[in-house]
């Protein structure tokens, strides 16, 4: 790439320092520093004269953006591991290749889904906030105050058993959790038998069956409210939801109705539908101590999204350098 004219990657949002400084080196970067989230007509505007954009997962790269797109845009090098957010179709349609940054936030999202279910089920943010907001009501030990439930020995069904799915395994399996889970495919017979794990071909009757449900598949038209509300309703009034993945994987609507009707004990989210309002009534839930709520904090690490930036200056470099960029996403998927 160094004897030929540096592309013009535009990036929609402030990347981690280290990421912006090799960015600078490499290519004509325009970068995104007071971190503003840009508008529509400013994502239309740069996409008909860049050579690649490095969108979020909070831009819409929809058809009618794309098709707008000048000629010169050949790459979208997604900053992300989901591509719901891209016509990932409509730009191969105009000859623009996506790719995404898939692997590098895996272990972050389990973590991020194991905090949630101990926070869910042992009331974590409920105890802080008795400290924090209400220091004087704490009268000290008691045997029957602020009691959660146990995990270990519980059953998990993690609906969606590919990268992040199989971590929150691993992790779970060490909590002392039996797994469950549901997938499109069976995971190979080594890893079952590593994780001890149970494949479920129908996820309505894994879902009758577990005490926490974790959804860590990734959305597509096909995974669109996965979680029904008729599916929803098969759930044990003991269990939990825990979400890391998307918002609209589950109809929240009909969530939170269970949930207020006691037919769910409770859940704990990082996504929503309609990201970045979140409905009133899960905050009131939230409130009641009924669910934990966080503001889409799965892949928040310093290192996550180090290399987050990392792979998207491979995939930019690999793509001007003539080769196949090692993360294509290829379209038809989503
Ligand atoms: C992604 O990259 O898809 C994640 O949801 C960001 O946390």
């Amino acid at each position: 790439m160094t004897n030929r004219k540096k592309p013009r990657v535009y990036l929609t949002r402030k990347l981690p320092d280290a990421v912006e400084t090799r960015m600078r080196e490499l290519f004509d970067a325009e970068l995104n520093v007071d971190d503003i989230p840009r508008t529509r007509d400013e994502l239309a505007a740069a996409m008909k004269r860049v050579d690649v954009l490095v969108p979020t997962i909070a831009d819409r790269i929809d058809e009618a953006l794309i098709a707008e797109a000048g000629p010169q845009l050949k790459l979208i090098a997604g900053f992300s591991n989901g591509t719901d957010h891209i016509d990932v179709d409509a730009a191969a349609r105009k000859g623009i290749t996506v790719t995404n940054t898939p692997n590098v936030l895996t272990e972050d999202t389990a973590d991020m889904t194991m905090a949630l279910i101990l926070a869910v089920n042992r009331r974590l943010a409920e105890g802080a906030r008795v400290l924090t907001d209400k220091p004087g009501d704490w009268e000290g030990w008691s045997p029957t105050w602020m009691l959660g439930r146990r995990i270990w020995g519980k059953r998990i069904g993690i609906v969606g058993m590919g990268r992040i799915g199989t971590a929150v395994a691993r992790r779970a399996k060490a909590f002392g959790l039996a797994i469950h889970y549901h997938n499109r495919n069976r995971v190979t017979a080594t890893t079952e038998e590593e994780l001890e794990a149970t494949y479920w071909d129908s996820l309505d009757q894994m879902l009758a069956r577990v005490d926490i449900v974790s959804v860590n598949c990734p959305y597509t038209p096909a995974t669109f409210h996965l979680l029904s509300a008729r599916r929803l309703a098969l759930m044990q009034p003991t269990a939990i939801l825990v979400n890391t993945a998307r918002g609209d994987i589950i109809d929240e609507a009909a969530m939170i109705q269970l949930i207020r009707d006691g037919k769910i004990a409770g859940a704990g989210l990082d996504v929503y539908h309609n990201e970045p309002s979140v409905n009133p009534k899960l905050v009131k839930l939230a409130r009641e101590g009924k669910v934990v709520l966080l503001p889409h904090m799965g892949s928040a690490t310093i290192e996550g999204r180090i290399d987050m930036g990392d792979k998207v200056i491979i995939n930019i470099r690999a793509f001007y350098d003539g080769h196949r960029p090692p993360n294509r996403v290829l379209p038809g998927r989503n």
